[in-house]
């Protein structure tokens, strides 16, 4: 029950663990972007953009596992607007949905151009990943408490999306 009286939603993971709030695990990565990651035009690389979506969604899902994670699904990604080189790139990233060994986490990355301050949405991804134990196999993680509208709009949506993955690869 939570500070005033509501029995908390918590759902998925085990309950052996202490159950977490997205807030707990949620990533904010800020970086550069510079000319090494970019074309002769000065767009930066979408595969750079996609390493760093991987890295924040990876880190918000260890966040929430408290254990090495390792990526075994990213959903098609598009991109918005273009990245130039001297454009600062966040990625806010988020546990939206929570299995057994498995979460999937929400990316949203905008570029700021820090002279006019204009903030651009490139994209936004959704990544699945697996908690892994120390022989490397997968391994239960704690359980999401959902604490708004949206995050359980969120886990509804991510569910949803989590049984067409597996329809896909033939898992269930
Ligand atoms: C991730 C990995 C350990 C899972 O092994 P596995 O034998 O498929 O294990 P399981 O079938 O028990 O699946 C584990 C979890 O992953 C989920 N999963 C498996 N394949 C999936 C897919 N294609 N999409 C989404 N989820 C998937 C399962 O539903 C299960 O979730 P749950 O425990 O929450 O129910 C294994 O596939 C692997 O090592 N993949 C390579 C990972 C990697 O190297 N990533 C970097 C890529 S460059």
């Amino acid at each position: 029950m939570d500070n005033e009286g509501n029995i908390p939603d918590i759902r998925g993971g085990n309950p052996k663990f202490q159950a977490k709030c997205a807030s707990d695990s949620q990533v904010t990565l800020s970086q550069a972007m510079m000319p090494s990651d970019a074309n002769p035009l000065g767009n930066i690389h979408g595969g750079h953009v996609m390493k760093l979506v991987d890295e924040a969604g990876g880190l918000a899902a260890m966040r929430h596992a408290r254990r090495p994670v390792v990526t075994v699904a990213v959903d098609s990604m598009s991109f918005l607007s273009p990245v130039k080189v001297g454009h600062l790139l966040t990625l806010r990233s988020a546990v939206n949905w929570v299995g057994k060994t498995s979460l999937e986490v929400g990316i949203r990355v905008e570029a700021e151009n820090p002279i006019t301050g204009e903030i651009t949405h490139t994209n936004s991804a959704f990544a699945v990943y697996v908690a892994l134990d120390d022989a490397g196999r997968p391994v239960v993680v704690p359980p999401l408490i959902l604490e708004s509208e949206d995050e359980k709009r969120r886990w509804a949506e991510a569910e949803a999306r989590q049984a067409i993955r597996l329809q896909r690869w033939g898992k269930k």
